[in-house]
């Protein structure tokens, strides 16, 4: 799918600007705080409801105003598709599919794929547990719209029970009534997590072992914090005895030890943790392949690939990682953006639609 036209209306710096795109590489290019990742992020909205990089929404409503809106209309399977999503400064937000009021905001996600990559990314290898961790939810959450919703119940029942854990008197009775609810969406997420990343997994060294010309083997190893079991019922009954076994640490320190909430994944090189003993070089390697593998991955599912936003990544790479990306990139729309367009670009790209962003316009 590719993203044909764009419009955005009191959307962070822009004011009201439309632009056309190339269905493959768009250079969108200019000076340092311009629009360049502005553009990216509204690309982005339509599909996620939200941002990349702030979790207030508002923030991306321009300086003064009191709403934004972009509209993108998606080329899916030779139709067009309309996306708009629109947000208040109170807070409110609402979004439509080809004029239709969706229900909720989540719906986009699965009908407009979007992936985004960014330096970001390049250090996940390294980054604390918890950025890996939303790298599984927000493909996952993309992919399956039940684990998306298993996802949400099981936050807000954790959130529940960690307020009551810090509350005076604590009655067990109460307790196991939570820890039944956990269980039973922990034991889902762990489930559909343990799956994706075994194809993650596959895939992701496949490309690996092609980057580095065959000489390294990679996998992906899933690390639960509560051990998988394949009956998911028995999954659940263990993810119980774990609970009940960290319950009095619980109550004392007023959270939860044991969950998904503190799941990790360890991407090894030839069996060793490329987190532990991986050079740079190594964990900007593997953090590519597992980008790409996420790509490939929702082209198995969804028959299609995603519009994919390259923001500041790929001058970050050296030539020959830039080598392999070129001819991967031919697949799919690609919004590129970069302070200049090299002549190295030039060559790489040579039918590239270049975009200029200057102080909020698009030229
Ligand atoms: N809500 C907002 N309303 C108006 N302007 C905003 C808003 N949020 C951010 N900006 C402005 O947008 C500009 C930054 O835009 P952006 O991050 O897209 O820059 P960029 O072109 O990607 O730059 P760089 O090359 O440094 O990454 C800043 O000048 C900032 O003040
Ligand atoms: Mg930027």
């Amino acid at each position: 799918m590719y993203v044909r036209k764009i419009y955005l209306e009191g959307f962070r710096n822009y004011e009201k600007e439309e632009a056309e795109f190339s269905r493959n590489i768009n250079m969108i290019f200019g000076e340092n705080a311009q629009g360049k990742t502005n553009l990216l992020e509204s690309i982005y909205f339509t599909s996620f409801g939200k941002s990349f990089r702030t979790v207030r929404d508002r923030d991306m409503i321009g300086f003064g105003r009191d709403y934004c809106r972009v509209k993108a209309d998606y080329i899916i399977e030779d139709e067009e598709e309309k996306a708009e999503i629109a947000l208040a400064k109170d807070g409110r937000k609402a979004a439509k599919i080809n004029g239709r009021k969706v229900e909720r905001i989540s719906e986009m996600i699965n009908t407009f794929l979007v992936v985004i990559f960014s330096p970001e990314d390049l250090k996940i290898v390294k980054d604390e547990p918890e950025k890996r961790r939303n790298f599984i939810d927000r493909e996952l959450c993309q992919l399956k719209f039940s684990y998306y919703e298993s996802l949400s119940s099981y936050k807000k029942i954790l959130n529940q029970r960690n307020s009551y854990l810090k509350e005076k008197n604590i009655d067990d009775m109460l307790l196991d009534i939570w820890d039944e609810k956990l269980a039973e969406e922990g034991s889902k997420i762990i489930h559909h997590r343990n799956d994706f990343i075994k194809r993650l997994s596959v895939i992701s060294s496949g490309i690996h072992e092609r980057i580095t010309n065959g000489k390294e083997i990679s996998n992906i190893e899933y690390q639960p914090s509560v051990l998988f079991y394949d009956d998911i019922k028995e999954q659940k009954n263990i993810f119980l005895s774990n609970l009940l076994s960290t319950r009095e640490r619980d109550k004392e320190h007023g959270n939860t030890q044991k969950g998904p909430h503190k799941d990790d994944i360890d991407i090894k090189i030839k069996g060793k943790s490329t987190r532990r003993y991986g050079s740079q070089g190594q964990q900007r390697t593997v953090a590519l392949s597992m980008k790409l593998a996420e790509i490939e991955l929702i082209n198995e599912d969804k028959n299609d690939y995603p519009v994919l936003l390259l923001d500041d990544v790929f001058s970050e790479l050296d030539i020959e990682r830039q080598r392999y990306l070129v001819d991967y990139l031919k697949k799919m729309q690609v919004f590129i953006t970069s302070a200049e367009i090299s002549d190295k670009m030039t060559d790489f790209f040579p039918d590239s639609r270049r975009i200029e962003v200057k102080s909020g316009s698009l030229i």
